[in-house]
């Protein structure tokens, strides 16, 4: 399977046997086992063949009925079922990708130590495909230095713990430990599945995505906008996640769930956008600005509603530039030998075609890649699929044909991996 063809939510991939990929997905005992079911489900419904290996504990919160009616398979936590069959080797050597949800820390610590007393530890011993852990537990047991210390083991041997999601943890209390959205788990996982062998070549790297569209606004309730979805951002932070780096997302007005392990911050207008995309490049390794800035915004901005005038007359409204935060980032290289990447939206006027266009535009912006789009027509706009020229200010150009936006933002991983110094 090639790392620039992910499957997404369809199986493209198959397993190395040929058959359907084998799934182990691994529920230890916490109040999210329940969003499992949900992983179960898109994992099921997909074509994928899993097998749910709970530990006694998960089984406090869903009982091995629900495990077993979704997955279509008995279902034990213990080595004594089936002892013929020796399930604790046999289920983590034919599996094709690993995935625990939720991972409690105490799974973590058992993981990171090797211990083997229940099913799913000897699985995760006997498994050599790529496993994925998605941790869910209160914020002080996410901070304390033993979990810190065993995450940091378990990703020194190239397996994936995602960062947990902030928000509303199991009582009233918010924080960091929050399970992320299960079919963002899914997407996560699949694309890891798909990679492969491959070594999460962005781990230890933190990357910036800028997505979505700003608005500049007219007074409390209007704003000037534009058409951008996120969608390609989105999947660049996603694409990233999946080969182990560390995301900041500075979105923009979209409406999508979180990427797993992915931190976002939501902006609105092009100055929120310009200071946290900026605050964030001072540590970044690479930089994509997918997002869709407004190029002016209205000089004054009232504070109440503008009423029609009584006279009927229509106003006119002045417009400032605003700040090119691709140029101004490109420019000030905060973080030397950082990537920067930049978008073109083009159609081609009588001054130039798209390339010609794309081409001076790299240069005026100094980005070191630049993603060219041929918008002709509003082409690309809300679509799941995308097809670009990626250029490069040393003078390297890759035609990369249509296809998902996933697809496209692993060939925008790959072009920056070849680039990033060591
Ligand atoms: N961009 C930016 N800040 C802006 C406008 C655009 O950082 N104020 C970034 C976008 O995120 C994108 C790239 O610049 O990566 C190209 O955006 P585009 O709209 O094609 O370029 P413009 O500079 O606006 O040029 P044009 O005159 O063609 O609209």
């Amino acid at each position: 399977m090639s790392t620039s063809t992910p499957p997404g939510s369809d199986i493209e991939a198959a397993s190395p046997s040929g058959t359907r990929p084998r799934v182990v997905l691994g529920v230890s005992g916490g109040i999210a086992a329940y969003k499992a079911c949900e992983v179960l489900r898109r994992f099921t419904e997909s074509g994928y063949d899993v097998t749910v290996v709970p530990t006694a504990a998960a089984l406090q919160f869903v009982g091995a009925a629900t495990w077993s009616a979704l997955s279509g398979k008995p279902v034990s936590p213990d080595v004594w079922t089936d002892v013929h069959q020796v399930p604790h080797v046999r289920i983590g050597q034919a599996a094709d990708l690993v995935v625990v949800v939720p991972a409690t820390a105490d799974l973590l610590a058992k993981a990171a130590h090797g211990l083997a007393d229940d099913l799913l530890t000897n699985t995760l011993l006997t498994a050599r495909c790529p496993v994925v852990f998605a941790p869910a537990m209160h914020t002080e047991m996410w901070e304390h230095p033993a979990t810190a210390a065993n995450v940091e083991t378990l990703r020194s041997r190239g397996l994936f713990v995602i960062e947990p999601a902030e928000g509303r943890l199991t009582g009233k209390d918010t924080g960091k430990g929050r399970l992320p959205d299960p079919d963002e788990i899914f997407e996560l996982s699949v694309q890891v599945l798909a990679r492969g062998a491959s070594a999460p070549d962005l781990a230890g790297r933190h990357v910036v995505v800028s997505a979505g569209g700003t608005r500049e606004y007219l007074d409390p309730v209007r704003f000037l906008g534009n058409r951008s979805s996120g969608l390609q951002g989105y999947a660049l932070a996603r694409a990233a996640a999946a080969r182990g780096a560390s995301v900041t997302l500075v979105s923009a007005n979209v409406a999508l769930p979180d990427p797993a392990g992915v931190t976002v911050i939501r902006v609105e207008t092009t100055a929120e956008l310009r200071e946290a995309v900026v605050a964030a490049t001072a540590s970044a390794d690479a930089v994509v600005m997918a997002a869709a800035p407004a190029d002016f915004r209205p000089t004054a901005t009232s504070e109440h509603k503008i009423k029609k005038a009584a006279d009927g007359s229509s106003p006119s409204i002045a417009l400032t530039q605003n700040p090119d935060i691709l140029a101004e980032i490109s420019h000030d290289r905060a973080r030397p030998g950082a990537l920067i990447v930049g978008f073109a939206a083009e159609t081609g006027d009588n001054t130039g075609s798209v390339l010609e266009l794309a081409a001076a535009k790299l240069a005026r912006k100094g980005c070191d890649l630049l993603v060219v789009n041929d918008v002709s027509g509003g082409a690309v706009f809300g679509s799941l699929d995308n097809e670009a020229v990626i250029l490069g200010a040393d003078g390297g150009r890759r035609a990369v044909p249509h296809g998902s936006k996933a697809a496209l933002a692993h060939v925008i991983w790959d072009e920056v991996v070849s680039r990033l110094q060591d």
